[in-house]
C-alpha cells in the first residue's frame, strides 16, 4: 500500500500556491489543502466573498475558488494547525534576487525556504513528505534537508521524519489555470520512490500518466532553471534581431514566422516585444550564472549574463528611440503608457519591461499617464518609486509646470486620456488596445503624433490612415 495523503498543507499563497492548490483541490476533492501565509492581508483576500478582490487575477481561477473554497481548500494564517496535519507540505514562498552579502545581485536569497523549513521541524507531527515547489536554486533540497534533520536533532523530537522532494511549478502567469489543468509535463525530483510516487499520484488525477516525469532531484531543480532560461533565451535571441530589422528593410514579424515554421525551431515563443520580465527569467539566469560562478565554469557564466544583458539593453534602446522620435527631448511632453503588467491577463508587474522604460521616460522629463486594466495606481507608486500627480480631467494642465512625473488613468473608453498628448506607447498586448479608434485617439493629439508600437498589436493601416506617426518593434519599415 503507498503512503495515505488525506491533508496538504502550502505554505505561501501567491501567484504560485494559490492558483496550484486551488487546481489541485478541484481535481482532489476527498483531499484537504490547508494554504497558509504570513500576510494577513493576502489571507483575507482569498477569503473574501467578492470574487474580484482575489489577491490574483488569473483568468478561470474565480470558477475554481468557487468550487473548492471552504469544501476542501482553505486559507489561513494558522501555520501551526495546517503543518501539523499535513501529510505532504509544499513550500511555495518568494526566493527574491539576494540585494546584499555572498551572491548579492545574482543567487536568491532563501530565507524564506529556511523559515518555511524550521516551521515545518517545528511542527511536523510522524512523516511528512516536504515539496520544493518555489523556483530555487540548485541543491536547495540539501538545504532543507539539513535544516530540518538538524531541528528535529536540537528539539529531540526523533519520532518525526521527512523526505524531501522537488517538483518546479511550470505555470505561466496569465495561462496559470490552463497550464495548471493540462500541463506539458509534471516533474518530480527525489530519492525515495515511494514518497515520489505519493506525490504522483495526486496528479495522476487529471494528468496522464507519461507526462509525469521521475527524476534525481539536482536534475529537477537543474531542469527548471534551464526551462526558463531557454525560453528567455529565445526571447532576447528575437529581440536582438529586431534591432538588424530595423536598421534594414526587415519585418521581425516575417522574420520569426519564417523561423518558427522550422520544426525543429518551433513557432512559440517569438515574439519580439519591450523585454522579458516577470518574476523568474532574470531571477533563473542568474541563479545559472552564480553556479556556473561558482564552479569556476566563467564561459558558462557569461554565456547565460549576456541573456539578461540583451534585455536591459533592448529596454533602454526602446527608451532612446521613443525620445530621438519626438525631436530629441519629451522634457513636459505628455506621453501615454498603455499597459504596466509585464505581459497581458496578469496583473503582476515584477520585472516588467514597463518600469523601466518609463523609469527612463520620466528621467528625461516625460510626463507619462499610465493605464492598466489590472494594475493599480499602488502598484505602479511601488514600481517607479515616484508619487503620481492627480490628474484633472486626464488633460495635460494638470501637469502644468511640472515634468518627469506621471498620473494614473482607469479608464481609455472616453479617449480623454490622450488630450493633449505627444505619443501612445504599447507596453502590454492587452486585447482592449488592438480595438483603439485610431481616427477619435489622433484628433485628440498634438501632431505630428505617434505610436510606438512594441507587442506588434496595432492595425497598421489604421494608425496611419488616422495620420499618425507609427513606429514597430522589429519594422525597418515604420515611419
Ligand atoms: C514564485 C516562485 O515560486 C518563487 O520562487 C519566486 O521567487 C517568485 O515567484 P510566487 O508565488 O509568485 O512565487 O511569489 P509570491 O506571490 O510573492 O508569494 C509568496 C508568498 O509566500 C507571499 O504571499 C508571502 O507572504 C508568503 N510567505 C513568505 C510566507 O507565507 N511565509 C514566509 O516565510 C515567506
Ligand atoms: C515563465 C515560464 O514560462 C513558466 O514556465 C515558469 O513557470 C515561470 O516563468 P511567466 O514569467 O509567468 O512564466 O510568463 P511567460 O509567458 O513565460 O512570459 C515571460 C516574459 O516573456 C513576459 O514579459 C512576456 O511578455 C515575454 N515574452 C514571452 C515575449 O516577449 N515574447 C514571447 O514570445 C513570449
Amino acid at each position: 500500500m503507498g503512503i495515505p495523503i488525506k491533508n496538504i498543507c502550502c505554505i505561501g499563497a501567491g501567484y504560485v500556491g494559490g492558483p496550484t492548490m486551488t487546481m489541485m483541490a478541484s481535481k482532489c476533492p476527498d483531499i484537504n489543502f490547508n494554504v497558509v501565509d504570513i500576510n494577513e492581508e493576502r489571507i483575507k483576500s482569498w477569503n473574501n466573498k467578492n470574487l474580484s478582490k482575489l489577491p490574483i487575477f488569473e483568468p478561470g481561477l474565480e470558477e475554481l475558488i468557487i468550487k473548492t473554497r471552504n469544501k476542501n481548500l482553505f486559507f489561513s494564517t494558522d501555520i501551526k494547525e495546517a503543518i501539523e496535519s499535513a501529510d505532504i507540505i509544499f513550500i511555495s514562498v518568494n526566493t527574491p534576487t539576494k540585494t546584499k552579502g555572498l551572491g548579492a545581485g545574482k543567487s536568491s536569497d532563501l530565507k524564506w525556504v529556511e523559515a518555511s523549513a524550521r516551521e515545518v521541524a517545528r511542527y511536523s507531527k510522524g512523516y511528512t513528505i516536504v515539496v520544493e515547489k518555489s523556483t530555487l536554486p540548485v541543491r536547495t533540497a540539501e538545504v532543507i534537508e539539513n535544516i530540518l534533520n538538524s531541528a528535529k536533532t536540537n528539539s529531540k523530537r526523533e519520532e518525526i521524519s521527512f523526505d524531501v522532494l522537488s517538483n518546479p511549478e511550470f505555470l505561466a502567469e496569465g495561462t496559470a489555470i490552463k497550464d495548471l489543468d493540462s500541463p506539458d509535463r509534471v516533474l518530480i525530483g527525489g530519492e525515495n520512490k515511494n514518497a515520489m510516487i505519493a506525490l504522483g499520484n495526486l496528479y495522476k488525477a487529471w494528468v496522464p500518466e507519461e507526462k509525469i516525469l521521475f527524476t534525481n532531484i539536482w536534475s529537477s531543480e537543474l531542469a527548471k532553471l534551464t526551462s526558463n532560461a531557454f525560453l528567455a533565451q529565445r526571447i532576447s535571441a528575437i529581440n536582438s534581431i529586431s534591432a538588424i530589422c530595423e536598421v534594414t528593410e526587415a519585418d521581425i514579424r516575417e522574420v520569426s514566422r519564417a523561423i518558427g515554421k522550422d520544426s525543429r525551431i518551433g513557432s512559440k515563443f517569438l515574439d519580439s516585444g519591450p523585454g522579458f520580465g516577470g518574476s523568474c527569467f532574470k531571477k533563473d539566469i542568474l541563479n545559472l550564472v552564480y553556479l556556473s560562478e561558482y564552479f569556476g565554469l566563467t564561459e558558462v557564466a557569461s554565456f547565460w549574463e549576456s541573456v539578461v544583458q540583451i534585455n536591459n539593453w533592448h529596454q533602454k534602446r526602446i527608451s532612446e528611440i521613443i525620445v530621438k522620435k519626438l525631436f530629441g527631448t519629451v522634457t513636459n511632453k505628455k506621453l501615454v503608457i498603455l499597459g504596466f503588467s509585464f505581459k497581458a491577463n496578469t496583473n503582476d508587474t515584477r520585472e516588467s519591461a514597463a518600469i523601466h522604460i518609463c523609469r527612463n521616460l520620466l528621467n528625461e522629463g516625460a510626463n507619462l499617464v499610465i493605464h492598466d486594466p489590472k494594475v493599480n495606481s499602488s502598484q505602479i507608486t511601488n514600481d517607479l518609486k515616484i508619487n503620481p500627480t492627480k490628474l484633472i480631467d486626464n488633460d495635460n494642465s494638470s501637469f502644468d509646470k511640472k515634468s518627469g512625473t506621471w498620473g494614473f488613468s482607469k479608464s481609455i473608453n472616453n479617449n480623454e486620456i490622450f488630450n493633449n498628448s505627444y505619443a501612445v506607447i504599447i507596453l502590454t498586448e492587452w486585447e482592449e488596445y488592438r480595438k483603439l479608434n485610431w481616427k477619435l485617439i489622433a484628433k485628440k493629439m498634438v501632431p505630428p503624433a505617434w505610436v510606438f508600437d512594441s507587442r506588434s498589436i496595432v492595425n497598421t493601416n489604421e494608425v496611419k490612415d488616422a495620420g499618425l506617426r507609427l513606429w514597430r518593434l522589429g519594422n525597418g519599415l515604420s515611419d
